[in-house]
């Protein structure tokens, strides 16, 4: 059986597509997450990009122990010191450059001739390769160049030290069966590649990353690379948990698998909704809401009798449990923090804390509390970040025949400040207030709000993304509560935090 790698780029493609930033605390609880998933690469970001990216990479390479953690960086000296420091605290560290080499990107982008491409690729493999054994190479927009020029390059990059080999369709644009061929005669042209784990990164603009890098796995590739719930540059990356699993169920097929540990996949997506805002749609492949839900009769009626009549994979198989009633108002600290480790998270004392006040509010209001309760809240506090605000008061006064107007009164430290305003509806009057008591000139850019569990005393899961009309940074924030205007304000203030959090850690890292 062949062993496939798995390149997880969730934390720079996906983090650099819209609306799935991330701070630093997020990033490294989201690392965490990928290293129990076992993925055997972690592109963490790009290093050079921005002193918030170069701390992130740094952070994770020095927190990771099990899996390799890369940088992208440009085929640039620059770039390439910078990716090095980022990643030289690795236990494996990869530095993982790239230059575009299909006619239209040398030519318009690049301002480059073929040549200048050829020679910059080799003398920056050979430049990182100083640093550290471990250099991929990306030939970016490979799907739309020259065949005959791509064997050529990959010659020389391998002979320069390159251990991997990564040939992306950059744009979405092959066709499975058209990757098979240019694949297989990338590797007829150029034998070298056959002593190099060869890679491929497949974007989904015509749905098709997923199909695309199966089809490269058919055509001899050892590493895919993908993300978590398929998030990514424009209509995303490869998704994770859509490859996984497919090799998985048709290793007949396939004949090949990987380490990944699947009963992980379900709470990585969770995980990494919560952090981002960003929902899976409930029909998603694997991940969504529906994947495993059987509405139709007669497949009702077949599951009962044989649950593989509509089954291809169990809901098990990707760490989806039965809801266990797990704990309740008198339950102590104890029951919670053994409860925590058994669903697989780390706390510190300092979060267990936190954590344990949030589950007594909660326990006190609602009868049952399940795991994803309290999954809930731990990953809420996991990635907490200082409470610069907390929500101390607030009372709404609405109606379909009235004026909306919220009275809000946030905490400073020691200081109480009070905000009376109206607005279009109460969440609008309540945001406006505090608006005014931060200082900031807010837009809000979206708020979802979900029941995380069935019945009329589920806990309101509200997340909001709001962008500082000033410098147009986004930030988004959480909260949990049984009421769900509460939970509302909460998130709110929650993303205020965070971007007030971005903003010093920003600074202090220029
Ligand atoms: O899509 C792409 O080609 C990339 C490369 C930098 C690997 O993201
Ligand atoms: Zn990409």
């Amino acid at each position: 059986m062949k062993q496939i790698k798995i390149f997880d780029t969730t934390l720079r493609d996906g983090e650099q597509s819209p609306g799935c930033s991330m701070n630093l605390k997020e990033k490294i609880e989201m690392a965490k997450q990928l290293e129990r998933l076992n993925v055997d690469v972690i592109e963490a970001g790009f290093a050079a990009s921005s002193p918030g990216d170069f701390l992130s990479v740094k952070t994770i390479a020095e927190t990771l122990k099990n899996c390799t953690v890369a940088s992208l960086s440009r085929a640039l000296p620059a770039d390439i010191d910078r990716a090095y420091e980022a990643v030289k605290g690795a236990v494996s560290p990869r530095i993982h450059t790239f230059i575009a080499t299909s006619p239209i990107h040398m030519e318009y982008k690049l301002l480059m001739k073929p040549e200048q491409v050829l020679e910059s690729a080799e003398a920056m493999v050979k430049h990182a390769k100083k640093y550290v054994s471990d250099v991929e190479f990306s030939a970016e927009d490979a799907t739309r160049s020259e065949v005959d020029f791509l064997a050529k390059l990959f010659d020389r990059v391998i002979r320069a030290g390159a251990t991997t080999i990564n040939i992306p369709d950059t744009v979405g644009y092959v066709m499975p069966e058209e990757y098979f061929a240019f694949l297989t005669e990338l590797r007829e042209k150029c034998p070298a590649l056959d002593t190099v784990d060869i890679s491929v990164h497949c974007h989904n603009d015509l749905g098709l990353a997923v199909a695309n890098s199966l089809s490269a796995v058919r055509a001899g590739v050892t590493q895919l690379e993908c993300t978590i719930n398929g998030i990514g540059e424009r209509a995303g990356n490869a998704s994770l948990e859509e490859i996984v699993m497919a090799l998985k169920t048709r290793k007949d097929f396939y004949n090949a698998d990987t380490r990944i540990v699947t009963q992980e996949i379900m709470r990585s997506s969770q995980l990494l909704s919560r952090i981002t805002g960003v929902k899976v749609q409930p029909n998603k492949a694997i991940v969504g809401e529906n994947a495993f839900a059987h509405e139709a009769g007669i497949h009702q009626d077949g599951v009962l009798k044989n649950k593989q009549t509509y089954e291809i994979m169990t809901p098990e198989s990707i760490g989806i449990a039965a809801k266990n009633l797990v704990l309740g108002k008198h339950s102590g600290k104890h029951a919670l923090h053994a409860r925590i480790k058994e669903l697989g998270y780390d706390v510190t004392e300092e979060e267990l804390e936190a954590a344990f006040v949030k589950f007594k509010e909660i326990a006190d209001k609602k009868k049952e509390v399940y795991d994803s309760d309290i999954e809930a809240i731990i990953t809420k506090e996991s990635v907490r970040v200082p409470k610069v605000y907390s929500l101390d008061r607030f009372t709404i006064s609405s109606g379909n025949t009235i004026t909306n107007t919220a009275a809000v009164r946030l905490r400073k430290e020691e200081n109480l400040q009070e905000q009376i305003e109206s607005g279009d509806g109460p969440l609008d009057a309540a945001f406006k207030g505090i608006e005014k008591i931060v200082g900031k000139n807010l837009h809000l850019d979206g708020l979802s709000i979900i029941a995380n569990t069935e019945g009329k005393d589920a806990l309101g899961d509200a997340t909001v993304t709001i962008r500082d009309e000033e410098n147009g940074k986004t930030a988004q924030g959480r909260g949990i509560s049984t009421d769900v205007l509460e939970a509302s304000l909460m998130a709110y203030i929650n993303a205020v935090n965070k971007m007030i959090y971005e903003e010093k850690h920003e600074s202090e890292s220029m």
